[in-house]
């Protein structure tokens, strides 16, 4: 399925819309739907549940999207957080250099400078692809949405464009009040914006979306002790590092301890990270043959990162980033103490030393990007219908509750059924139409189970159970009924 069906799908069974639609839209915003809504806030509980709730070396936090402007000189976004912008001298339409000489001359532009993207412009005759107008030389576009703060129209601050800062902000407030020791980590889930120049492919490049990060802090000096990599070590990952980009050679596949133990990953708290991320992805249904891990060039870091690896996807658009997870040093927090005067460092009880803790790991995940990927993933179109085979926990209904047909004795018995369940499951009722019609209607938003009640229910109180990827079906008695679902998900 290409990224145009993918969106009419999303349109067609209220999963995303266009934002604004009566109104023809608006670039690079969009709504979910009543089916989207759901996915996507399962997505943000499972992430959470797994990254928070199941460890005990992660807090969270929900901090504002509009903070004291201060926050993004410290951190570098002022000055540094832009993208290589181009315009046409005829129609004046703006582009994304880098995208437009990816597009025109299938190569890399990582790392590139304004410089080096102009010259290539002007040796390889690039023109605008809407007009074929002569394109400008190219200058960096900051994407920060900039707001008015208050009545006086003086103050100005920013929409923040990661979560990330918040989490630096606030990492004294949660050292003073949240009961953590080094090495911990603090999670957000939450709205980020980017004034995109060129938002495309669907929801990947959004201008409105939501990021799940973590900062985890460790000791500068125990950056590369990590005592959990017995749960990752196994993982078997294809890994693209720099010298295998450099010599234009194939990922290579590997288990993250052979990576490790050959120095592929310079830290081994940030290859914990991305493991334990991958893993995640993987658990929830993305193939991982689609999936490998991309080390930054050392060109196309970010100013604060010392080493970035990004989990790429195999989208129908090619290899692009679906997280990142950067070694952010001890960069974030020495800035925001310089900028704010206040001391920000840790006091280690045992050794009674003082220091700015060390952010070996920053897994950033965008939910939208996940939230695409799962679907790309999970949307299957068999001979006869089109299912969506999202995991369970992913599903914007766990269960359908159908009578088999539209007659009162069958009706009153569902419908009791259903409100017993619904306390339990995310549940959905129909009654209208034909059954099969009812089966490809809840397959094709991925509801996982379908509830039968026949007329066998009334005399033997059981029902049929039916499985949405194989068909196949059971008769569970009424009682059994949570046990069994249960047991499945389990
Ligand atoms: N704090 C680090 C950070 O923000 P990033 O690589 O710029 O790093 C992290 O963003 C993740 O956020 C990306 O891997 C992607 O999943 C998501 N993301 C970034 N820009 C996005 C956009 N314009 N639309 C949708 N998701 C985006």
């Amino acid at each position: 399925m290409n990224l145009e069906q993918l969106s009419s799908y999303c349109r067609r069974r209220g999963l995303i819309f266009q934002s604004s639609e009566i109104y023809e839209g608006f670039a690079g915003f969009f709504d979910f739907g009543p089916v989207g809504v759901e996915i996507k806030n399962n997505i943000k509980r499972e992430w959470w549940k797994r990254f928070v709730h199941e460890r005990e070396n992660v807090v969270g936090i929900d901090g504002s999207i509009i903070a004291n402007p201060e926050i993004w000189k410290a951190s570098g976004h002022v000055d540094n957080f832009a993208d290589p912008l181009t315009q046409c001298v005829k129609c004046r339409t703006k582009w994304r250099a880098d995208h437009l000489i990816e597009d025109a001359l299938k190569i890399s532009t990582d790392g590139m400078k304004p410089t080096e993207l102009s010259e290539i412009i002007k040796k390889h005759n690039l023109k605008c692809p809407t007009c074929k107008g002569e394109l400008e030389s190219v200058n960096m576009f900051n994407l920060m949405f900039q707001t008015a703060v208050g009545p006086t129209g003086k103050l100005y601050s920013y929409l923040r464009p990661e979560t990330a800062q918040v989490i630096f902000a606030d990492y004294k407030p949660v050292l003073d009040t949240g009961r953590v020791k080094l090495p911990f980590g603090i999670a957000q889930i939450g709205k980020a914006f980017r004034n995109e120049i060129s938002p495309r492919n669907f929801i990947f490049r959004c201008r409105e979306f939501e990021q799940m990060e973590i900062e985890f802090f460790v000791e500068p000096e125990k950056k590369n002790d990590c005592d959990l990599l017995d749960e990752v070590n196994d993982i078997e990952v294809a890994i693209f590092d720099r010298v295998s980009q450099k010599e234009k050679k194939e990922p290579k596949k590997m288990s993250i301890k052979e990576a490790i133990k050959k120095k592929i990953f310079v830290n081994s708290n940030q290859a914990y990270w991305i493991a334990h991320s991958y893993k995640w992805l993987v658990d929830f249904g993305i193939k991982p043959e689609n999936l490998r891990l991309r080390q930054h060039l050392k060109e196309e870091l970010s100013h604060y990162a010392e080493d970035t690896w990004d989990i790429e996807y195999n989208y129908p658009f090619g290899w692009k980033e679906l997280m990142g997870c950067a070694n952010r040093t001890t960069f974030d927090l020495t800035q925001h103490q310089k900028f704010s005067n206040k001391n920000l460092e840790y006091f280690d009880e045992e050794s009674k030393r003082k220091f700015i803790p060390y952010v070996a790991a920053e897994p950033s995940l965008g939910v939208e990007r996940a939230f695409l990927t799962f679907i790309i993933d999970a949307l299957v179109e068999e001979t006869d219908r089109t299912v969506l085979k999202i995991h369970p926990k992913l599903a914007p209904y766990m269960l359908a509750v159908f009578p088999l047909m539209k007659k009162p004795e069958l009706s009153k018995l569902s419908e009791k059924l259903f409100k017993e369940l619904k306390t339990k499951f995310h549940c959905f009722y129909d009654d209208s139409g034909s059954i099969g019609r009812r089966y490809r209607r809840v397959d094709e938003i991925g509801v996982k189970w379908c509830i039968t009640i026949d007329y066998d229910s009334l005399k033997n109180e059981d029902v049929t159970i039916r499985d949405r990827d194989t068909m196949t079906q059971e008769r569970v008695k009424i009682d059994k009924i949570q046990e069994y679902i249960n047991s499945k998900l389990n």
